[in-house]
């Protein structure tokens, strides 16, 4: 839904500084009817992907499916996060309304929590000047290349999961479908009015999903929100280190294994391949598990045809798990006579049952071959019950639904077709919730929610009668040794891609500055020049919170701290109305310090 309603909006977007919020206004207002809603749909499916994706990372933490063979799904899960942010924040650049403006202009702020080399990222955003089409093509290209980045990491974080679930059931897909088309009419996505330089307005219109992270950088710091990001995606991806007991994988025992595939098939994780036969016998296949993949869930014990019970002799399945072997299941249903027997999945939480049941506890249900249901009632067991995580709630993903098909008849090895079903009972844990009644408030409460905190509550930038100061330098300062000039026999001496007129030593002075405001030192600082050497251009990036009102300024660069040194000052009284961003920048190429 997100791409298609992006491509529609693409086809309409004008793609230049000046274009892009008329032209996204015009489909706005102009094509209400479907543009808008579009554009709406856009806005309402990229939050709705967001919280389903934080959704879906509870779900797995809470489960404890970071461990182990899950790794490689937990990690490339915690990946995706970042493209899903990268993806949606850039978004709102495109519509460079206020909005965005503020979004591209604080996400400039973090980069420049570690004074990249080429000068603070958010001089790039100061005036209308300043932001050309050409940066305009990148928030354009970083709009389409990190979504098709996302895509290609969701593709890689379903790897090792077969027959995996990429569809809701379609009743669901439609109600969901519906629910945010409504959603895009009863509160169609706007945007907030043209960007403006030197201003941040009183309050902003804010999408919660996506900017948070921008509230809580000014209500911290930079270095801060980098702490905090880095700190939260470390601490995510050593999750995987909290191991349990590994349990032994599946082992396949070649004398049995007939090249069949059913294990294969069935595998949740993807754990087992058919390769050419290794022993000389007359079969073409053989399976073969990749440990490191093996989840130890018996699911492929269950769906080997060798793994029939004999009367009185041994099980000898194709494969089996070492700790759990189906043998040991076996004696256990032979000791259980008359009694009932209960096949129960070590997950489930319904409480035991409290008759006289044989109750036998498997891995996971899909570990029982239904062979082993009849060789139950054969023995004389009164009836069986098979319990368990219901289908879509398995721990292993698969193994009830396998059972089920099994049971019934539809997948193979399906139970025998003499067996009478009415001794049979499956029994799945939690219950089956299919009350629409309750599944539709669910979804009205979600679209409440997704249509509330993707507006509200508004962001206030600035309190009542505050406005900004940012103070930027980057200048590189007297050299500690004059340049010399080399003579011409000197240059002769060198080779001709040596011959540069001077020869420098290097190291710079640092820059003494000093920014002054209302009587207040806000600055005072000898600014280190960059580099290993010492010989870079010295950088300083601030941003200070004031007071509105009129103040006198006064700001002072030199580029040594030595008297005679060069240096430019400029002193004024200056009126800042509430809501006002000044920014004080040293450009000596364009006459010293400007107060844009
Ligand atoms: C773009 C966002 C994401 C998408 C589209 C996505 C999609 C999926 C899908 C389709 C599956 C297979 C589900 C099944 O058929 O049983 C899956 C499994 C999994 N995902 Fe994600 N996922 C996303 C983000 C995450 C995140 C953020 C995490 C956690 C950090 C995560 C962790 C896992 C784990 C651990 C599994 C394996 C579950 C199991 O083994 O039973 N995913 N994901
Ligand atoms: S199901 Fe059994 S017989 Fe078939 S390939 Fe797997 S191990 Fe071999
Ligand atoms: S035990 Fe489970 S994960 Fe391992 S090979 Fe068998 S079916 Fe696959």
């Amino acid at each position: 839904m997100i791409a298609a309603t992006g491509i529609y909006l693409f086809a309409f977007f004008d793609t230049s500084v000046t274009g892009a919020h008329a032209s996204l206004e015009r489909l706005t207002r102009e094509q209400w009817w479907f543009g808008g809603v579009m554009r709406s749909l856009h806005r309402y499916a990229s939050d709705a992907f967001a919280a389903v994706a934080l959704l879906h990372l509870l779900r797995e933490l809470l489960a404890g499916h970071f461990r182990g063979f899950r790794w490689f799904s937990w990690a490339t899960g915690v990946a995706l996060l970042w493209f899903i942010y990268a993806s949606g924040i850039v978004g709102y650049w495109l519509v460079w309304d206020r909005v965005g403006q503020f979004s591209a202009t604080a996400t400039a702020e973090w980069f420049d929590a570690f004074g990249l080399g080429t000068g603070p990222v958010v001089r790039n955003f100061l005036s209308a000047a300043d932001v050309s089409d050409r940066l305009f093509s990148l928030f354009v290209f970083l709009h389409i290349g990190v979504p098709l980045a996302l895509l290609a990491a969701m593709w890689i974080h379903i790897q090792r999961i077969a027959h995996t679930d990429t569809n809701p059931p379609q009743r669901l897909g439609w109600a969901v479908f519906g629910t945010l088309v409504a959603m895009s009419i009863a509160r169609p996505a706007l945007s907030d009015a043209p960007a403006a330089y030197g201003t941040l307005p009183q309050s902003l219109p804010f999408d919660w999903f996506y900017l948070f992270a921008h509230p809580l950088m000014y209500a911290s710091s930079p270095l801060a929100l980098w702490w905090i990001a880095g700190a939260a995606t470390l601490a995510l991806l050593a999750l995987p280190l909290l191991a349990r007991r590994k349990r032994s994988a599946a082992v396949v025992d070649l004398a049995r294994c007939t090249g069949c595939g059913h294990c294969a098939r069935d595998c949740p994780y993807l754990a087992i391949s058919l390769v050419p036969r290794s022993d000389g016998r007359a079969f073409l296949k053989q399976a073969v598990v990749r440990a490191e993949q093996c989840a130890a869930c018996g699911i492929c014990a269950g769906s080997c045809p060798t793994a029939a019970p004999i009367a009185r002799g041994e099980v000898l399945p194709g494969i089996d798990l070492p700790g759990d072997p189906l043998q040991a299941i076996k004696a256990r249903i032979d000791r259980a006579a008359s009694r009932s027997v209960v096949f129960r999945c070590r997950h489930e939480r319904w409480p035991m049952p409290q008759d006289d049941a044989c109750v036998i506890t498997l891995e996971c249900t899909g570990q029982l071959p239904p062979s082993f249901v009849d060789h139950a009632l054969r023995r004389g067991a009164a009836g069986v019950t098979v319990s368990g995580c219901r289908p879509g709630a398995c721990e292993y993903r698969l193994g009830g639904a396998w059972t089920e098909a099994r049971i019934a008849g539809t997948r193979e090895p399906h139970l025998n077709t003499r067996v009478p079903r009415e001794r049979v009972r499956l029994h799945w844990w939690p219950a089956r919730n299919n009350s629409t009644g309750l599944q539709a408030a669910a979804l009205v409460l979600a679209a409440a929610l997704l249509t509330w905190l993707s507006f509200d509550p508004p962001y206030r930038p600035l309190g009542a009668g505050e406005a900004l100061v940012r103070v930027i330098v980057v200048h590189a300062g007297e050299r500690l040794q004059p340049c010399r000039k080399l003579s011409a026999e000197e240059l002769a001496l060198r080779a001709p891609n040596m011959r540069a007129p001077e020869v420098c030593e290097r190291g710079r002075h640092p820059l003494p500055l000093q920014v002054e405001f209302g009587g207040r030192l806000l600055v005072d600082e000898l600014l280190e020049p960059a580099g290993v050497a010492r010989d870079g251009a010295a950088q300083l990036y601030r941003r200070f919170v004031v007071p509105a009102g009129r103040h006198a300024l006064r700001v002072r660069v030199s580029e040594a701290p030595r008297p005679g040194a060069r240096a430019w000052e400029r002193a004024e009284a200056l009126e800042l109305a509430p809501g006002r961003v000044l920014t004080i920048d040293f450009r000596p190429e364009q006459g010293g310090i400007l107060f844009l």
